[in-house]
């Protein structure tokens, strides 16, 4: 590390540091109930590009009871996973999976780099996913492209703006005051970018 000053390090830096300073580091894995794991893997490994990594199948007491369940890890390029249960009995399924609130803002957001954001744009496209189930949005600082899997979450690819580490400088020196500032009632806008 070239400094002690966090706003002047790497983005890799800061990935380091997070494991030094006892922070958690990357993602180990999410988890959500899929209504049918091999529409999930086929969105998941074919259009997304995940691989599949494991497929537990399990049979525990949990919660009052037994549940048989299949759980299956999707690969992330750093060692972490988007992961999905599926259960054996439609009592448990329903009782675990509800549906996913539709809302655009609930979803979980992937880096990409551009090769990879254009890869899946056009195997999404190339499956016929149509807006409203996917679209993509520019908010300046990266451009992002949405799409939703096949039990209504939705997964965003991020791609950065390329002077993203000058972009997160300025905002952690002023995160707090602007939280604040937009907490106390002035909603002025700061996203210069756009
Ligand atoms: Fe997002």
């Amino acid at each position: 590390m070239s400094t002690g000053q966090y706003n002047e390090v790497t983005e890799e830096e800061v990935s380091t540091m997070a494991t030094a300073t006892g922070l958690p580091g990357r993602l180990h894995h999410t988890a959500y109930v899929s209504r049918n794991l091999e529409a999930t893997r086929h969105f998941y490994e074919d259009i997304i590009g995940l691989p599949l990594l494991a497929t537990w199948c399990e049979s525990d007491e949990l919660f009052g009871a037994v549940r048989t369940y299949c759980h299956c890890f999707f690969g992330l390029a750093d060692g972490g996973a988007l992961a999905f249960f599926q259960f054996a009995r439609p009592e448990d399924q329903a009782l675990f999976g509800p549906k996913m609130p539709a809302s655009p803002f609930h979803h979980i957001a992937l880096k990409v780099d551009k090769a990879t954001q254009d890869g899946i744009e056009a195997r999404i496209a190339k499956e016929g996913i149509k807006p409203p189930r996917t679209y993509v949005l520019e908010h300046g600082y990266c451009r992002s492209l949405y799409v939703e899997d096949p039990d209504g979450m939705i997964c965003e690819f991020t791609l950065d703006h390329p002077d993203v580490e000058r972009i997160n400088r300025e905002q952690r020196g002023k995160a707090h005051q602007e939280l604040r500032r937009w907490l106390a009632g002035d909603h002025t806008s700061n996203n210069t970018f756009r």
